[in-house]
């Protein structure tokens, strides 16, 4: 959401040093994107509404330039147009901004009061034409301004500077949005996460609250807010960045579903050996209860947690979408375990939802995905989901490692409080390791999946209903359907339905069902023969040789019955490519869904 580039270095095309460094970002989600660059002794502005492509449409090929910014927009203030697109220029002062400053509108009239005018509905403007009004009060000091400026803004920033009278060089700061400095040969990057710089270096610096950082081709200097020089911490890009490639698939969320089986292996690897896994996970003893608190998929993932953490660990697990969390009455003691679930870990509400609890004393552990994202470094215990990078906007790969590792969390916490030994928790591992030929062989079934998708595309209305862990499945396969095909989608606890919402059922109206738990699926069933007694088709998804007279259901796909923590892994792989096959048949932006952000920056 809102992503930010600037290069400084060698006269090198603008494609390369600032769209190509953009197009990484695309998978923040953006509706707009613009360039400022340095040419001929002066900063020259690019900016259109819509995706890259159309930006690239209005740039000449041959350009070069040694020094430029650049943004991808996703709207907060003011709709999705060229004029509040970044970057803004005002006076002498040019920005991209990530962020949102929330005093803007007081700032606003104080700037209008000394002569100031605004051609956008940006908060943006407002912050470039506060450092322009700072900048005349204070000539000739770049750092000096940008340290005022601070004092000023109430709010989140990622800002990206170029002053008039210093074309050479490139500062940059930042509060509560992130920002990395990448170091290179004769050549300094900023970004918002290091995909951005990979293709110049993997040497790269994490930026803290505050820092102001000074950027030209042979110097990086970087200072804290009273601009006294600091070091900072080099770290290396580890990861291999043709992740970021389609590889001959035709969208990339296809590309992360069949990375599954991959991806499920290496983050398993690590704690197949029980007393590997006894080093890396963090002791659970002393905890009675553990809130779960995340946003989107990575909150379903934390309701699958919950069922099988209070069925066999036995303990109370509260999930909560961390938008609520963070401003409601939260009850925790120092017994209590806040487990953040976060792919990119740069999420607003969950990094607020983390302070939080931080701030209240309260133990926290993180399962993310991005290595040194803001909520890696931030919890007390750490424990990543090795998904690589994932582009598609619509999580499928990182989701189904979050369950992952809330199963294994789940074993350490029946092993801490001695439901089970060490010989069994060595056995249930082992288990887990088969995992892979299952997803795979689900994977590849793919005719069936697009042979449903061919039975629902045209539908406007479609319900998923399950109860237990089956309805906590089911949430996620109705978010990813409605998220990349536009269906409204609902997902009801089985058993609820018959409480105003089977009114909606008529005739032929599709209803995907989902049944792992055998210890409930008698009910699940009488359910299901409710819907289907008012007329609706069923699409069902269960395991194998659980049911069967299956007159009830229409369609039926099934997954191999292996155990109760596998199961529920499986079901998810049908759901993620009926999904993706119906959207595909409507003609969707798969990759890029409306006004959706895979890394949501703001509240
Ligand atoms: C966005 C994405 C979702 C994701 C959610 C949480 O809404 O589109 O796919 O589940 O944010 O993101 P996180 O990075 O915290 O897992």
């Amino acid at each position: 959401m809102c992503g930010i580039v600037g290069y400084v270095g060698k006269k090198i095309s603008i494609q390369k040093s600032l769209i190509d460094n953009l197009k990484a970002l695309e998978y923040r989600g953006y509706d707009s994107s613009g360039i400022a660059y340095v040419l001929d002794n002066k900063v020259n502005i690019v900016k259109k509404a819509g995706r890259i492509s159309n930006l690239e449409e209005n740039i000449k090929e041959d350009i070069v330039s040694n020094l430029g910014i650049a943004h991808t927009r996703w709207a907060t203030h003011g709709d999705a147009t060229d004029i509040n697109s970044h970057p803004h220029k005002v006076g002498k002062v040019t920005i991209v901004h990530n962020g949102i400053i929330e005093n803007y509108l007081e700032l606003k009239s104080k700037l209008i009061k000394e002569g100031y005018t605004f051609q956008s509905a940006t908060d943006t403007e407002v912050a470039c034409a506060l450092l322009d009004y700072l900048k005349k009060q204070n000539n000739n000091n770049n750092l000096e301004v940008i340290k005022e400026f601070q004092t000023y803004i109430e709010g989140s920033y990622a800002l990206g500077i170029i002053f008039d009278d210093d074309l050479e060089t490139l500062y940059a700061t930042k509060n509560d949005s992130p920002l990395i400095i990448g170091l290179g040969k004769e050549e300094n990057l900023i970004a918002s996460d290091v995909s951005a710089i990979t293709n110049f270096t993997k040497k790269y610096v994490i930026i803290d609250n505050k820092e102001i950082i000074k950027l030209s081709k042979d110097k990086v200097l970087f200072y804290n807010n009273k601009l006294q020089e600091i070091t900072k911490d080099i770290s290396e890009v580890n990861w291999n960045i043709d992740n970021q490639d389609k590889c001959g698939y035709d969208h990339y969320m296809l590309k992360e579903i069949n990375e599954e089986p991959l991806v499920f292996r290496n983050t398993l690897n690590d704690f197949l050996n029980v007393d590997d896994f006894l080093t890396k996970m963090p002791n659970l003893n002393k905890y009675n209860k553990i809130h779960i608190v995340a946003c989107g998929s990575a909150m379903h993932a934390g309701l699958i947690g919950k069922y099988i953490m209070e069925n066999d660990a036995n303990i109370e697990v509260l999930v909560e979408v961390a938008s609520e969390y963070r401003y409601k009455k939260v009850f925790y003691d120092e017994k209590t375990l806040v487990i953040l679930i976060s792919q990119s870990g740069e999420t607003a509400d969950t990094i607020a939802s983390l302070r939080k609890a931080k701030a209240d004393g309260i133990d926290t552990l993180g399962i993310v995905n991005v290595v040194s994202s803001t909520i890696a470094r931030e919890v007390d215990h750490i424990l990543y989901i090795k998904a690589g990078v994932e582009v598609a906007v619509a999580t499928t790969k990182a989701y189904l490692l979050q369950v992952l590792m809330l199963i294994l969390l789940n074993l350490k916490l029946q092993y801490d409080r001695d439901l089970i030994t060490k010989d069994k928790l060595q056995e249930l591992l082992l288990d887990l390791k088969k995992t892979p030929n299952y997803l795979q062989e689900l994977i590849t079934d793919e005719k069936k999946y697009s042979a449903i998708a061919k039975k629902i595309y045209q539908d406007e209305d479609i319900f998923f209903i399950g109860r237990g862990i089956d309805y906590a499945i089911g949430m996620e396969g109705s978010l990813k359907l409605k998220e990349i095909s536009y269906i409204h989608s609902e997902a009801y606890q089985a058993g609820e339905l018959k409480h105003g919402t089977i009114s909606l059922i008529s005739d032929k109206t599709k209803v995907i069902a989902i049944i792992t738990d055998k210890d409930i699926y008698l009910k699940t069933i009488s359910n299901i023969k409710e819907v289907k007694a008012r007329g609706a088709y069923v699409i069902l998804i269960t395991i194998d040789d659980l049911i069967n007279d299956f007159e009830f259901a229409n369609e039926i796909i099934k997954v191999k019955d292996i155990n109760k923590y596998i199961n529920p892994l499986l079901a998810i792989i049908p759901l993620q490519l009926i999904s993706y096959e119906v959207a595909k048949l409507r003609n969707c932006d798969i990759d890029k869904p409306r006004n959706l952000a895979k890394s949501v920056t703001v509240e």
